[in-house]
């Protein structure tokens, strides 16, 4: 491979590395989905479809890519996924990572399933931090972390509630298993949602939907987010990518919380569509684990600053000066029978 400064590089480059260089089990547990990987695909080329409108003649040269969330200002929209596995990567990746969106400002998600606890990700980055529950750990542990979480000055906490069947790397039969055990998974019901909105007095996160049904069951019982989310393709094979769901979410809550998105980002300009359909901002999960495999902290600061670059690209050729203006207005489908406007 040839050698080039981390300010240069793209995500394929430090996909590439952080593939060298870690151990190969951390490999295939990250690059890892559901059975015959179908959703795992889906995710990113579904982004695909769309096209930009290119427009030159406007006064656009610095696009203003910060947004509001949760009474913070992020310099970007894009925030650090919940995951709970960044220590198969190395011993310090969790700390790398909260570094890493530190150096940027950006926010991150935590996962209950991670080694650091909210203190311990509190102790390594001063980035705004969203505490994630699993319902499977026991509402003693999710009611201590919540509340620790707000004592630390968390933006918010949720509950990521889509792992009703456990998470599944290719075709483990019969059971997907995690440290030779099986994994288990957990229901989750929207009385979850009261019972944490009732615990803490931060906005509540819900994570997992892909429909208008759970999306409307989840705002009902409280939720002040979403996150349209299919876990990366690693719970149902066959499900629509996060970004063909989005519309039909955006559509069910109206404007009466945010949306947010994950599951196969992979640009800047991406980051622009999932904005144009409605979501507020978008989470990233593999790409964070490219960068932190590939350099640490440094990778993970390179990840966040591609994103940008590419978004302001993006926004300077489509003539949006603020992220607030993002709109329908600059995307083309791409259909079989032809490009059209939306
Ligand atoms: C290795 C790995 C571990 C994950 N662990 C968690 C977790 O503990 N909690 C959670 O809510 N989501 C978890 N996720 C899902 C991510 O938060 C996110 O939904 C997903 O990675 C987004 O897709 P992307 O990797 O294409 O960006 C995990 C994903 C991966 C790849």
């Amino acid at each position: 491979m040839i050698e080039k400064p981390l300010e240069q590089m793209g995500l394929r480059d430090l996909r590439g590395i952080m593939r060298q260089k870690v151990p190969a089990e951390a490999w295939t547990h990250f690059n890892g989905a559901a059975e015959t990987k179908a959703t795992f695909r889906r995710n990113p080329r579904a982004f695909q479809q769309y096209l930009f409108r290119q427009k030159i003649f406007h006064d656009v040269t610095e696009p203003d890519i910060s947004i509001e969330l949760f009474g913070h200002t992020l310099p970007i929209p894009a925030i650090t996924a919940p995951v709970g596995s960044f220590s198969l990567i190395g011993k310090d990746a969790e700390r790398e990572v909260a570094a890493g969106t530190e150096r940027v400002g950006a926010m991150m998600f935590t996962s209950q399933a991670a080694k650091f606890d909210p203190r311990g990700w509190r102790g390594a980055a001063k980035s705004p931090l969203v505490f994630m529950a699993y319902m499977n750990r026991g509402k003693e542990e999710i009611e201590e972390y919540a509340k620790t979480a707000e004592d630390l000055g968390f933006a918010a906490v949720g509950i990521t509630m889509d792992t009703v069947k456990p998470v599944k790397i290719g075709d483990e039969v019969p059971l997907s298993t995690k440290d030779g055990k099986p994994r288990k998974g957990h229901k989750s019901t929207p009385k979850d949602i009261e019972w944490m909105k009732q615990m803490v007095k931060l906005p509540v996160v819900v994570k997992g939907i892909m429909g208008a049904d759970d999306a409307r069951a989840a705002v009902n019982s409280g939720a002040d987010a979403l996150v349209v989310s299919n876990h990366g393709g690693r719970i149902l094979d066959f499900n629509r990518s996060a970004l063909e769901a989005l519309p039909e979410v955006v559509e069910a809550v109206g404007n009466k919380v945010p949306v947010l998105l994950d599951s196969g980002v992979r640009s800047g300009g991406d980051i622009v569509k999932a904005m144009a359909l409605g979501a507020k901002a978008i989470l990233t999960g593999r790409p964070v684990a490219w960068g932190v495999g590939a350099f640490g902290a440094p990778g993970v600061e390179r990840v966040f600053n591609i994103f940008a670059e590419e978004m302001q690209r993006v926004l300077v050729m489509t003539g949006v000066a603020r992220l607030g203006d993002v709109s329908k207005a600059i995307l083309f489908r791409d259909t079989a029978d032809g490009v059209r406007a939306l």
